[in-house]
């Protein structure tokens, strides 16, 4: 069985930086047309300059003869002035600002402590029309892992939204059911990037005959009524949801280590990994709709023009990939068997 589609976007992608960009970027590129960088960087991106900077790396990267557009984005933090948004907003560069609460995930410490502290920032941004990309869990050592997101919700999302009528949001790689309803229920100002992996996977996951690291991430996978709630969002048709892969590759002794980072690397497969969990629930007819419609409509940008084609011919993942400086990055599905491939162009 063949599948075309028009060339789908990742709006949430980490590329990093140096060689690990090197090594990673062919992977988006052959799939996607257009991702969204997330800035979460050491140091992190945090100024226009920074950004522009960034993205040439990026070009620089690319594999010859392929025409893949990161759109950059901006990294908030306690000291970002509203000068600085103001130029960005104005920049063809950069799309958005991406929210981390401090201390949430990998390198996130230079993160906003407190929200309400930048409503002067995320006011220009709503004048300016630039999105607000969030990671929504609260980071409070009180509030059970499991439950951070809900939390977010309620306590920094609702207030937030209220306090700015016209601001864009996207929650970004949403896990749960609570998320999926507030996201469903909520004006078209806000939507979800939802991720293959938390399609895919629930919590038993994380320890499938013994503690598996690299299906750690940020937010974690939850219990399967929110797996299942995550895929019938992404299979609705629902325009407030669309495709964000979260990937995320760190060196393998950066995971299988004491303090394993969180972050699943799965730009190496990540249409065909949609397309396996759209095929679960017998909706393959809305992949394209979820992976190269709704996000390029949230951003306003104009849909790809050219096509992919995914074929039901399984192949095997390698077990891992090499990284420039000789470390390896474990992929999702390492070794294992992936039901769907994409076509040569
Ligand atoms: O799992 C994650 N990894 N979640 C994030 O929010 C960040 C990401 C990373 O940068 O590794
Ligand atoms: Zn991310």
């Amino acid at each position: 069985m063949r599948l075309a589609i028009t060339r789908p976007d990742d709006f949430h992608l980490h590329l990093r930086d140096g060689d690990m960009l090197a090594a990673v970027v062919g992977h988006s590129a052959r799939r996607f047309a257009r991702a969204i960088i997330m800035p979460n960087l050491r140091p992190a991106v945090t100024t226009l300059a920074q950004a522009e900077a960034y993205r040439q790396r990026i070009l620089s990267g690319l594999p010859p003869e392929t025409d893949f557009q990161p759109l950059m984005t901006l990294y908030l933090t306690g000291n970002t002035s509203a000068q600085e948004i103001a130029r960005t907003a104005q920049s063809q560069v950069v799309c958005a600002v991406k929210y981390y609460p401090a201390g949430a995930t990998t390198n996130s410490d230079a993160g906003v402590r407190d929200l309400s502290q930048v409503y002067p920032v995320i006011e220009v941004m709503e004048k300016y029309d630039l999105p607000l990309l969030m990671h929504g869990e609260v980071n409070d050592p009180q509030v059970d892992i499991f439950d951070r997101e809900a939390v977010f919700i309620e306590r920094h999302l609702l207030p937030l939204l209220a306090r700015f009528p016209r601001l864009r949001v996207v929650l970004e790689h949403i896990t749960t059911l609570d998320a999926v309803d507030f996201v469903r229920g909520a004006p078209a100002r806000v939507a979800a990037t939802i991720t293959a992996h938390h399609l895919l996977l629930n919590r038993n996951a994380l320890f499938q005959g013994g503690i598996r690291p690299h299906r750690f991430c940020a937010p974690i996978l939850k219990r399967e009524n929110h797996r299942r709630a995550l895929l019938a969002a992404a299979t609705s048709g629902d325009p407030h949801f669309f495709l964000g892969t979260d990937s995320a590759p760190h060196r393998r002794a950066d995971k299988e280590s004491d303090c394993g980072c969180a972050g699943i690397y799965t730009a190496h497969a990540a249409i065909e990994l949609y397309a396996e969990a759209f095929e679960q629930v017998g909706r393959l007819d809305q992949l394209e709709a979820f992976a190269s419609f709704h996000g390029a409509h949230f951003y306003r940008l104009p849909r790809n023009t050219g096509r992919i084609v995914l074929e039901r011919k399984p192949w095997t993942v390698p077990e891992s990939y090499l990284l420039a400086d000789n470390s390896r990055c474990k992929p999702l599905r390492s070794g294992e068997v992936v039901r769907w491939s994409l076509e040569d162009d």
